[in-house]
Protein backbone atom coordinates (compact mmCIF):
# COMPACT_ATOMS: atom_id res chain seq x y z
CA UNK A 1 0.00 0.00 0.00
CA UNK A 2 1.10 3.13 -1.05
CA UNK A 3 1.12 6.79 1.02
CA UNK A 4 -0.58 9.13 -1.14
CA UNK A 5 -0.42 13.29 -0.48
CA UNK A 6 -3.42 14.94 -2.02
CA UNK A 7 -2.70 18.78 -2.08
CA UNK A 8 -6.11 20.43 -2.36
CA UNK A 9 -7.88 17.58 -0.89
CA UNK A 10 -11.23 19.09 0.32
CA UNK A 11 -11.33 21.11 -3.38
CA UNK A 12 -12.99 20.19 -6.01
CA UNK A 13 -11.11 17.38 -8.28
CA UNK A 14 -8.93 16.51 -4.98
CA UNK A 15 -12.04 15.38 -2.94
CA UNK A 16 -13.01 13.26 -6.06
CA UNK A 17 -9.39 11.72 -6.19
CA UNK A 18 -9.55 10.92 -2.36
CA UNK A 19 -12.28 8.84 -3.20
CA UNK A 20 -11.09 7.03 -5.77
CA UNK A 21 -7.39 6.32 -4.00
CA UNK A 22 -9.66 4.77 -0.77
CA UNK A 23 -11.77 3.03 -3.43
CA UNK A 24 -8.22 1.07 -4.43
CA UNK A 25 -7.41 0.81 -0.89
CA UNK A 26 -4.55 3.15 -0.81
CA UNK A 27 -3.57 5.24 2.30
CA UNK A 28 -4.62 9.05 1.58
CA UNK A 29 -2.84 11.90 3.58
CA UNK A 30 -4.78 14.64 2.72
CA UNK A 31 -3.89 19.01 2.69
CA UNK A 32 -6.37 21.56 2.56
CA UNK A 33 -6.63 24.76 4.37
CA UNK A 34 -9.78 25.54 3.02
CA UNK A 35 -9.79 28.52 0.76
CA UNK A 36 -11.91 27.19 -1.31
CA UNK A 37 -12.36 23.70 -0.43
CA UNK A 38 -15.26 22.41 1.50
CA UNK A 39 -14.91 20.46 4.50
CA UNK A 40 -18.32 18.62 3.23
CA UNK A 41 -16.37 17.75 0.27
CA UNK A 42 -14.65 15.32 2.58
CA UNK A 43 -17.28 14.73 5.42
CA UNK A 44 -17.98 10.88 5.62
CA UNK A 45 -14.24 10.27 4.64
CA UNK A 46 -12.71 11.71 7.35
CA UNK A 47 -11.86 8.95 9.36
CA UNK A 48 -10.37 6.75 6.36
CA UNK A 49 -7.51 9.89 5.89
CA UNK A 50 -4.65 11.33 7.36
CA UNK A 51 -6.05 14.96 6.85
CA UNK A 52 -4.05 18.25 7.71
CA UNK A 53 -5.62 21.36 7.69
CA UNK A 54 -2.58 23.47 6.39
CA UNK A 55 -1.78 25.93 3.79
CA UNK A 56 0.90 25.12 1.10
CA UNK A 57 2.10 28.68 1.59
CA UNK A 58 3.73 27.34 4.84
CA UNK A 59 6.63 25.48 3.95
CA UNK A 60 7.12 23.89 7.14
CA UNK A 61 3.55 22.44 7.26
CA UNK A 62 4.22 21.04 4.37
CA UNK A 63 7.91 19.92 4.74
CA UNK A 64 5.97 17.63 7.77
CA UNK A 65 3.38 16.77 5.76
CA UNK A 66 5.86 15.23 3.52
CA UNK A 67 6.90 12.70 5.61
CA UNK A 68 6.71 8.81 4.56
CA UNK A 69 4.78 9.82 0.80
CA UNK A 70 5.57 7.73 -1.85
CA UNK A 71 3.20 9.89 -4.27
CA UNK A 72 2.15 13.63 -4.57
CA UNK A 73 -1.16 14.63 -5.91
CA UNK A 74 -0.87 18.40 -6.72
CA UNK A 75 -4.26 19.85 -6.87
CA UNK A 76 -4.14 22.77 -4.64
CA UNK A 77 -3.96 26.45 -6.35
CA UNK A 78 -6.44 28.95 -6.62
CA UNK A 79 -8.49 28.86 -9.40
CA UNK A 80 -9.98 31.56 -11.82
CA UNK A 81 -9.09 34.01 -14.50
CA UNK A 82 -11.51 36.59 -13.15
CA UNK A 83 -10.17 35.73 -9.64
CA UNK A 84 -6.57 36.31 -10.93
CA UNK A 85 -7.31 39.57 -12.65
CA UNK A 86 -8.77 40.71 -9.55
CA UNK A 87 -5.74 40.02 -7.74
CA UNK A 88 -2.89 38.78 -9.68
CA UNK A 89 -0.71 38.70 -6.22
CA UNK A 90 -2.87 36.02 -4.85
CA UNK A 91 -3.41 33.93 -7.40
CA UNK A 92 0.30 34.13 -8.01
CA UNK A 93 1.32 33.42 -4.49
CA UNK A 94 -0.40 30.37 -4.07
CA UNK A 95 -0.15 28.75 -7.49
CA UNK A 96 3.58 29.86 -8.44
CA UNK A 97 4.96 30.16 -4.20
CA UNK A 98 2.42 27.57 -3.02
CA UNK A 99 3.43 24.91 -5.56
CA UNK A 100 7.06 25.84 -5.05
CA UNK A 101 7.30 24.87 -1.50
CA UNK A 102 5.67 21.40 -2.58
CA UNK A 103 7.99 20.46 -5.16
CA UNK A 104 10.75 21.88 -2.21
CA UNK A 105 9.64 19.09 0.51
CA UNK A 106 9.04 16.43 -2.09
CA UNK A 107 12.25 16.84 -3.50
CA UNK A 108 13.71 16.58 -0.03
CA UNK A 109 11.75 13.81 0.79
CA UNK A 110 12.69 11.81 -2.23
CA UNK A 111 8.55 10.81 -2.98
CA UNK A 112 8.72 8.23 -6.03
CA UNK A 113 6.61 10.63 -7.93
CA UNK A 114 4.67 14.48 -8.00
CA UNK A 115 1.98 14.82 -10.27
CA UNK A 116 0.75 18.35 -10.85
CA UNK A 117 -2.65 19.60 -12.17
CA UNK A 118 -1.77 21.92 -14.88
CA UNK A 119 -3.83 24.24 -16.94
CA UNK A 120 -5.24 24.38 -20.83
CA UNK A 121 -5.04 27.98 -20.32
CA UNK A 122 -0.98 27.90 -20.41
CA UNK A 123 -2.12 27.64 -24.70
CA UNK A 124 -3.94 31.49 -24.51
CA UNK A 125 -5.96 32.13 -27.09
CA UNK A 126 -3.76 30.73 -29.98
CA UNK A 127 -5.94 29.70 -33.09
CA UNK A 128 -4.45 26.45 -34.09
CA UNK A 129 -6.49 23.93 -32.64
CA UNK A 130 -6.67 21.45 -31.61
CA UNK A 131 -3.64 22.26 -28.85
CA UNK A 132 -0.82 19.83 -28.81
CA UNK A 133 1.91 20.02 -25.65
CA UNK A 134 4.68 20.81 -28.43
CA UNK A 135 2.41 24.59 -29.17
CA UNK A 136 4.66 27.32 -27.38
CA UNK A 137 2.74 28.44 -24.30
CA UNK A 138 1.18 31.66 -24.92
CA UNK A 139 -0.60 32.86 -21.38
CA UNK A 140 -3.48 35.92 -22.06
CA UNK A 141 -4.27 36.07 -18.42
CA UNK A 142 -2.45 36.47 -14.73
CA UNK A 143 -4.12 32.82 -13.94
CA UNK A 144 -2.52 31.42 -16.79
CA UNK A 145 0.81 33.08 -16.22
CA UNK A 146 0.60 31.26 -12.84
CA UNK A 147 -0.05 27.88 -14.19
CA UNK A 148 2.70 27.91 -16.77
CA UNK A 149 5.14 29.32 -14.16
CA UNK A 150 4.63 26.60 -11.61
CA UNK A 151 4.79 24.47 -14.20
CA UNK A 152 7.89 25.41 -15.12
CA UNK A 153 9.25 25.07 -11.84
CA UNK A 154 7.78 21.17 -11.92
CA UNK A 155 9.82 20.66 -14.75
CA UNK A 156 13.16 22.18 -13.37
CA UNK A 157 12.97 19.62 -10.50
CA UNK A 158 13.02 17.20 -12.49
CA UNK A 159 16.01 18.19 -14.69
CA UNK A 160 17.97 19.86 -11.65
CA UNK A 161 16.90 17.74 -9.03
CA UNK A 162 15.88 15.06 -11.01
CA UNK A 163 12.45 14.88 -8.99
CA UNK A 164 10.45 12.20 -11.00
CA UNK A 165 7.55 15.15 -12.11
CA UNK A 166 4.33 14.58 -14.64
CA UNK A 167 2.22 17.71 -15.55
CA UNK A 168 -1.38 17.28 -16.73
CA UNK A 169 -2.48 20.14 -18.60
CA UNK A 170 -6.32 20.02 -17.46
CA UNK A 171 -9.10 21.17 -19.80
CA UNK A 172 -12.06 22.64 -17.82
CA UNK A 173 -12.93 19.91 -15.74
CA UNK A 174 -15.94 19.44 -14.58
CA UNK A 175 -18.47 17.05 -12.16
CA UNK A 176 -20.01 16.46 -8.46
CA UNK A 177 -18.31 18.84 -5.80
CA UNK A 178 -17.08 22.01 -7.89
CA UNK A 179 -17.60 24.70 -6.39
CA UNK A 180 -20.45 27.01 -7.29
CA UNK A 181 -21.73 29.32 -4.93
CA UNK A 182 -18.83 31.46 -5.82
CA UNK A 183 -18.90 34.37 -7.92
CA UNK A 184 -15.50 32.56 -9.56
CA UNK A 185 -17.12 29.38 -9.82
CA UNK A 186 -16.73 27.61 -12.92
CA UNK A 187 -19.15 27.87 -15.36
CA UNK A 188 -21.20 24.58 -15.62
CA UNK A 189 -21.16 24.36 -11.88
CA UNK A 190 -22.66 27.62 -11.36
CA UNK A 191 -25.51 27.58 -14.83
CA UNK A 192 -26.69 23.97 -13.29
CA UNK A 193 -26.84 25.21 -10.02
CA UNK A 194 -28.69 28.43 -11.06
CA UNK A 195 -31.41 26.59 -13.54
CA UNK A 196 -31.88 24.18 -10.62
CA UNK A 197 -32.88 27.23 -8.29
CA UNK A 198 -34.76 28.62 -11.24
CA UNK A 199 -32.49 31.70 -11.54
CA UNK A 200 -30.97 33.50 -14.66
CA UNK A 201 -27.45 32.77 -16.29
CA UNK A 202 -25.26 35.55 -17.96
CA UNK A 203 -23.38 34.61 -21.13
CA UNK A 204 -19.78 36.60 -21.41
CA UNK A 205 -20.11 37.20 -25.04
CA UNK A 206 -22.27 35.89 -28.31
CA UNK A 207 -21.37 32.23 -26.43
CA UNK A 208 -19.86 30.65 -29.76
CA UNK A 209 -16.89 30.29 -27.26
CA UNK A 210 -16.28 26.97 -26.99
CA UNK A 211 -14.46 24.58 -24.43
CA UNK A 212 -12.99 20.59 -24.36
CA UNK A 213 -14.83 20.26 -20.95
CA UNK A 214 -13.64 17.21 -19.03
CA UNK A 215 -15.70 15.16 -16.83
CA UNK A 216 -13.93 14.89 -13.52
CA UNK A 217 -13.70 11.20 -13.71
CA UNK A 218 -11.34 11.61 -17.00
CA UNK A 219 -8.57 13.44 -14.90
CA UNK A 220 -9.25 11.22 -11.81
CA UNK A 221 -8.02 8.66 -13.59
CA UNK A 222 -5.88 10.74 -15.64
CA UNK A 223 -4.01 11.39 -11.96
CA UNK A 224 -3.77 7.45 -11.26
CA UNK A 225 -2.36 6.64 -14.65
CA UNK A 226 0.01 9.53 -13.92
CA UNK A 227 1.64 8.37 -10.81
CA UNK A 228 2.36 4.42 -12.23
CA UNK A 229 3.29 4.97 -15.59
CA UNK A 230 6.27 3.64 -16.79
CA UNK A 231 8.62 6.52 -15.70
CA UNK A 232 11.00 7.07 -18.53
CA UNK A 233 7.83 7.43 -20.48
CA UNK A 234 6.26 10.71 -18.43
CA UNK A 235 8.95 11.81 -16.29
CA UNK A 236 9.62 15.64 -16.74
CA UNK A 237 6.85 15.71 -19.10
CA UNK A 238 3.23 17.59 -19.68
CA UNK A 239 0.34 16.16 -20.99
CA UNK A 240 -3.44 17.40 -22.00
CA UNK A 241 -6.09 15.86 -20.11
CA UNK A 242 -9.25 16.48 -21.95
CA UNK A 243 -12.10 14.21 -24.29
CA UNK A 244 -10.80 15.73 -27.72
CA UNK A 245 -14.14 17.42 -28.44
CA UNK A 246 -15.66 20.63 -28.39
CA UNK A 247 -18.54 22.27 -26.93
CA UNK A 248 -19.65 25.82 -27.61
CA UNK A 249 -21.22 27.56 -24.28
CA UNK A 250 -25.34 27.82 -26.30
CA UNK A 251 -24.73 24.26 -26.48
CA UNK A 252 -24.04 23.42 -23.24
CA UNK A 253 -26.77 25.57 -22.45
CA UNK A 254 -29.10 24.01 -24.72
CA UNK A 255 -28.17 20.51 -23.03
CA UNK A 256 -28.51 21.79 -19.55
CA UNK A 257 -32.44 23.91 -20.04
CA UNK A 258 -33.21 19.98 -21.18
CA UNK A 259 -31.70 18.07 -18.24
CA UNK A 260 -32.77 20.90 -15.80
CA UNK A 261 -36.12 21.58 -17.07
CA UNK A 262 -35.24 25.76 -16.91
CA UNK A 263 -37.13 27.65 -19.00
CA UNK A 264 -36.14 31.23 -18.13
CA UNK A 265 -33.86 33.45 -19.83
CA UNK A 266 -30.55 33.60 -20.74
CA UNK A 267 -28.76 36.96 -21.19
CA UNK A 268 -25.50 38.09 -22.18
CA UNK A 269 -22.74 40.45 -20.92
CA UNK A 270 -19.85 41.72 -22.54
CA UNK A 271 -16.61 39.47 -23.11
CA UNK A 272 -14.81 38.88 -20.28
CA UNK A 273 -11.20 39.69 -19.91
CA UNK A 274 -8.63 37.46 -20.15
CA UNK A 275 -11.21 34.87 -21.96
CA UNK A 276 -10.03 32.65 -24.72
CA UNK A 277 -12.23 31.67 -27.30
CA UNK A 278 -11.59 28.46 -28.20
CA UNK A 279 -9.91 25.37 -26.64
CA UNK A 280 -9.52 21.67 -27.68
CA UNK A 281 -7.13 19.44 -26.78
CA UNK A 282 -5.20 16.82 -28.99
CA UNK A 283 -4.98 14.09 -26.45
CA UNK A 284 -2.67 11.65 -28.54
CA UNK A 285 -0.03 11.94 -26.29
CA UNK A 286 -1.17 11.05 -22.64
CA UNK A 287 -3.15 7.97 -24.64
CA UNK A 288 0.03 7.43 -26.19
CA UNK A 289 1.84 6.98 -22.77
CA UNK A 290 -0.33 7.53 -19.92
CA UNK A 291 -2.84 5.09 -21.69
CA UNK A 292 -5.34 7.51 -20.82
CA UNK A 293 -8.94 7.47 -22.64
CA UNK A 294 -11.69 9.89 -21.48
CA UNK A 295 -14.16 7.22 -20.30
CA UNK A 296 -17.21 9.96 -19.49
CA UNK A 297 -17.86 12.21 -22.40
CA UNK A 298 -19.61 15.49 -22.27
CA UNK A 299 -23.26 14.52 -22.39
CA UNK A 300 -23.21 11.62 -19.73
CA UNK A 301 -21.04 13.56 -17.44
CA UNK A 302 -23.37 16.54 -17.79
CA UNK A 303 -25.99 14.28 -16.73
CA UNK A 304 -24.30 12.89 -13.90
CA UNK A 305 -23.12 16.26 -12.64
CA UNK A 306 -26.85 17.53 -13.10
CA UNK A 307 -27.85 14.49 -10.81
CA UNK A 308 -25.48 15.36 -8.14
CA UNK A 309 -26.47 18.88 -7.78
CA UNK A 310 -30.41 18.10 -7.70
CA UNK A 311 -29.59 15.63 -5.16
CA UNK A 312 -27.67 17.67 -3.11
CA UNK A 313 -30.89 20.32 -3.47
CA UNK A 314 -33.05 18.28 -2.55
CA UNK A 315 -31.09 17.35 0.38
CA UNK A 316 -30.51 20.84 1.28
CA UNK A 317 -34.31 21.78 1.00
CA UNK A 318 -35.09 18.67 3.64
CA UNK A 319 -32.39 20.06 5.98
CA UNK A 320 -34.33 23.45 5.70
C1 LIG B 1 -9.82 28.31 -17.46
C2 LIG B 1 -9.07 27.18 -18.18
C3 LIG B 1 -9.38 25.86 -17.48
C4 LIG B 1 -9.07 25.97 -16.00
C5 LIG B 1 -9.86 27.10 -15.39
C6 LIG B 1 -9.54 27.29 -13.92
C7 LIG B 1 -9.00 27.86 -20.53
C8 LIG B 1 -9.49 27.61 -21.91
N1 LIG B 1 -9.52 27.09 -19.56
O1 LIG B 1 -11.17 28.06 -17.60
O2 LIG B 1 -8.61 24.81 -18.05
O3 LIG B 1 -9.42 24.79 -15.40
O4 LIG B 1 -9.52 28.31 -16.09
O5 LIG B 1 -10.28 28.32 -13.38
O6 LIG B 1 -8.17 28.70 -20.31
N2 LIG B 1 -18.73 32.17 -18.57
C9 LIG B 1 -19.95 32.76 -18.79
N3 LIG B 1 -20.73 33.05 -17.71
C10 LIG B 1 -20.35 32.79 -16.43
C11 LIG B 1 -19.08 32.19 -16.22
C12 LIG B 1 -18.29 31.90 -17.32
O7 LIG B 1 -20.32 33.04 -19.94
O8 LIG B 1 -21.12 33.09 -15.50
C13 LIG B 1 -17.89 31.83 -19.74
C14 LIG B 1 -16.49 32.42 -19.68
O9 LIG B 1 -16.46 33.73 -20.16
C15 LIG B 1 -15.72 31.42 -20.54
C16 LIG B 1 -16.46 30.10 -20.32
O10 LIG B 1 -17.72 30.43 -19.77
O11 LIG B 1 -15.80 31.77 -21.90
C17 LIG B 1 -15.74 29.18 -19.34
O12 LIG B 1 -15.40 29.94 -18.19
P1 LIG B 1 -14.88 29.27 -16.84
O13 LIG B 1 -15.74 28.16 -16.45
O14 LIG B 1 -14.63 30.37 -15.86
O15 LIG B 1 -13.50 28.60 -17.27
P2 LIG B 1 -12.25 29.12 -18.17
O16 LIG B 1 -11.86 30.48 -17.82
O17 LIG B 1 -12.50 28.73 -19.59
Amino acid sequence: MALYLVTGAAGFIGSNLVRALLARAEQVRGLDNFATGKPENLAELRSQIDFWESDILDPEAVRAAMEGVDFVLHQAALGSVPRSIADPARSNRVNVEGTLNVLVAARDAKVRRLVHASSSSVYGDTPTLPKREDMPPNPISPYSVSKLAAELYVRTFHRVYGLPTVCLRYFNIFGPRQLWDSQYSAVLAKFITRMLQGETCTIFGDGEQSRDFTYVENAVSANLLAATAPIDQVAGRFFNIATGTRISLNRAVTLLRGLTGYEGPVVHAPDRAGDVKHALADIGLAEKHLDYEPEVDFEEGLKRTVAWYREQSAARMVSA
